[in-house]
């Protein structure tokens, strides 16, 4: 049913039909996000006629089993529930399973041929959307078996699209994350690539641009001139939920910063783009990223934590260290916090703190913007006169904050910070479809506004490499309990100069 608080609000845009081809389908992406996001986007009518969805793994399987062990995720995972029959029968239709090992060309043989058929009987004409759900080391089979076996076509209007859509990690540092570049940039040409950063799919990052350049009370107040600090916290309550080897590899910085954190905060930093359009919005976004401070003096400007035992919904849990798959002496930082510095007209002398971890006190992201003190205290003996705060919750209870000064009602001057709130819940129902959803939806449709490009990543990598050499000369991480608000480090990062992190 729609939403009447919705309504007149959508634009429906429906992609030219086209099969998707998922390589890694056997993998957890896909049974608990792919799917279900391919499924709902069916629900919401927004999947093409004719659009196909081809599973490649390595296991032998028949397209009937692989349909049912779908069916059974998106029972399990999809956002609606009960599974609605009838569109999941349709949606099943243009379900298919193909069989083959990465490197070996007689799967690709295989795919080619099947894809081939849905193109005659379904009508997809041609259109392939290439998602590798797959870890990082079978990007360049997939890659060059694909080239190889001619199933990539080259970008020219009006002929049949060939896209690859890519997951983080896409490398590890500066160097591995050019090599990847290379080879993916050696097949596809940049246009045909959507490196997937699934913060971008969220409604309230989206809403970040239309807040700031859709209104023009906010960005006269946007700047140096009034603004004295930034905080962005990224922090989540649960552990490592079981991919401790994977995460023993990553660390916070790679797995939170060096991407989520950092398109936050260039969507937040970045100037007016020219034209809402991919390039227009990833230039600018790049430019911050590529503005950010080098940093040097790393013990002063970063913190690095790891949690140890403590509680979890008043329950006790584990410390990293005892996690399945964690070495009992690691090293691996499940917290960072840094003081990082945006270096131009806009931001010059404005701090930017950011901090991400997991085991902390709650999940929230939240970007918050602190006004400048007022230049003279009138009130004296009023009570203490707080600087402004604007805050916008990215999740849970998504909205937007405004935290100002007023007057408490009666004879006396007395002053109370009080604030105004906007609440997705309240105005829109509900924060809207899966990050997922979006994503797969823009890919399908070439728009990659929402997607990462090549230079943007680059420059992010290129920031946070210098940490990842630093720190396993600085020793191991400080340790912090479980459930609460991190190292003690980080808010000395912030006492240093006289401020405080936000209560969250
Ligand atoms: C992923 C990380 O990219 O983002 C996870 O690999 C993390 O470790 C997750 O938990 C956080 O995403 P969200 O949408 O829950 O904030």
């Amino acid at each position: 049913m729609t939403n009447p608080l919705r309504e007149g609000l959508a634009t429906e845009r429906i992609p030219a039909p086209c099969s998707v081809v998922i390589f890694g389908a056997s993998g957890d992406l896909t049974k608990r996000k792919l799917i279900p996001a391919l499924y709902n986007l069916a629900v919401s009518r927004l999947m093409p006629p004719g659009a196909s969805v081809v599973g490649f793994a390595r296991r032998p399987k028949s397209d009937d089993e692989f349909r049912g062990e779908q069916k059974e995720s998106v029972a399990k995972f999809s956002r609606r529930k009960p599974l609605d029959e009838a569109v999941w029968n349709d949606f099943a239709s243009g379900l298919f399973y193909c069989q083959g090992n990465y490197d070996d060309a007689a799967g690709y043989e295989k795919l080619k041929a099947l894809l081939d058929r849905i193109d005659r009987e379904r009508g997809t004409r041609g259109n392939r959307l290439f998602y590798l759900s797959v870890p990082p080391s079978e990007f360049a089979p997939i890659v060059t078996q694909l080239r190889e076996s001619g199933l990539i076509a080259e970008v020219k209007p009006g002929k049949p699209f060939t896209r690859l859509v890519i997951e983080k990690p896409f490398g590890t540092d500066l160097e591995t994350g050019e090599a990847l570049d290379r080879t993916i940039l050696s097949a596809f040409d940049e246009r045909q690539v959507f490196r997937i950063d699934h913060y971008l799919g969220k409604e309230t990052v989206q809403n970040l641009l239309v807040f700031r350049f859709a209104n023009s009370i906010f960005e006269p107040l946007w700047s140096r001139e009034h603004i004295d600090q930034v905080q962005i916290t990224v922090a989540e309550d649960i552990g490592v939920e079981g991919r401790g080897s994977f995460y023993e590899e990553a660390g916070a910085l790679r797995d939170v910063v060096q991407n989520h954190l950092l398109q936050v905060l260039s969507l937040v930093a970045m100037e007016p783009p020219v034209a809402f359009d991919a390039d227009s919005v990833r230039d600018e976004k790049t430019k911050v990223v590529r503005a950010l401070r080098p940093l040097r003096d790393i013990e002063k400007l970063t913190v690095r934590g790891q949690y140890s035992a403590g509680t979890h919904a008043g329950q006790p849990v584990p410390g990293y260290r005892e996690e399945s798959s964690v070495s009992p002496t690691s090293r691996t930082e499940t917290y960072v916090a840094i003081k990082a510095h945006v270096d131009n007209w806009r931001w010059g002398g404005v701090p930017f703190y950011v901090r991400a971890g997991k085991r902390l006190n709650k999940r929230v992201t939240e970007v918050s913007l602190h006004f400048k003190q007022v230049p003279h205290a009138l009130f004296v003996g009023a009570g203490v006169v707080e600087p402004g705060v604007l805050s916008i919750r990215i999740q849970p209870d998504e909205g937007i904050a405004l935290k100002f000064m007023s007057k408490v009602p009666g004879p006396v001057t007395t002053l109370r910070p009080v604030t105004m709130d906007f609440r997705y819940g309240t105005s829109f129902g509900d924060a809207g479809p899966e990050a997922y959803e979006r994503l797969i939806l823009e890919s399908m449709l070439g728009d990659a506004t929402l997607f990462a490009r090549s230079d943007e990543v680059r420059a992010a990598w290129e920031w946070c490499t210098p940490l990842l050499r630093r720190w396993p000369e600085l020793g191991a991480p400080e340790q912090y309990p479980a459930g609460s608000w991190g190292p003690a480090g980080a808010d000395e990062l912030l006492h240093a100069d006289g401020r405080n992190w936000r209560r969250l």
